[in-house]
């Protein structure tokens, strides 16, 4: 097996409440190889919304953006795979609907995905914001630790 690689998961409040659509997105998650290392049902606020979609504050969609994620719960989880952040964000499918509809309707968002906003899912985009997100939700999760950790857990 090669090396696992961590990525933050997140559904939306668009879907977290949905037991049916949780339950069958997380069957696929399990039936695509990948550990649910940390599962976490949470509320953020409009300020850690703001927080979080900090890099975007500039983008027109930015208000609706912070206003939807902190509207509902949501589910965070940490998940496992080889290539888990590459691979995570080509399951979900693209980010705007349109293309979701005319290029990969068969992805999660493609699925499940409404509108650009309430489009289902987020992932990580990068092993640096796996590491900030995965922190900014799960204080207590040492990163470094697991992945010191993981050869001795998984092999
Ligand atoms: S961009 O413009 O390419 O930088 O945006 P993108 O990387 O595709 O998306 C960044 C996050 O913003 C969300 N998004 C939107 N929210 C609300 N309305 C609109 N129109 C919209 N467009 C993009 C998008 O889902 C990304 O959030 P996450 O949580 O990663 O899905």
């Amino acid at each position: 097996m090669n090396k696992l690689q961590l990525t933050l998961a997140i559904f939306k409040p668009d879907i977290s409440l949905n037991e049916r659509a949780v339950s069958e997105i997380r069957k696929i998650i399990l039936k695509d190889n990948y550990l649910f290392v940390r599962t976490k049902f949470h509320k953020m606020t409009l300020e850690k919304a703001k927080e979080f979609y900090k890099v975007h504050e500039k983008k027109f969609f930015y208000n609706r953006l912070v206003y939807s994620m902190s509207s509902g719960p949501i589910w965070c989880h940490i998940l496992a795979r080889e290539n888990a952040i590459k691979e995570w964000r080509k399951l979900m499918g693209p980010t705007k609907v349109f293309k979701t509809i005319y290029d990969e309707p068969q992805s999660l968002r493609g699925n499940y995905g409404v509108t650009d906003t309430r489009n289902t899912l987020h992932g990580s985009d990068s092993d640096e914001n796996a590491r900030t997100e995965i922190d900014f939700f799960f204080e207590d999760f040492d990163i470094n630790k697991w992945y010191a950790n993981e050869e001795k857990l998984f092999r």
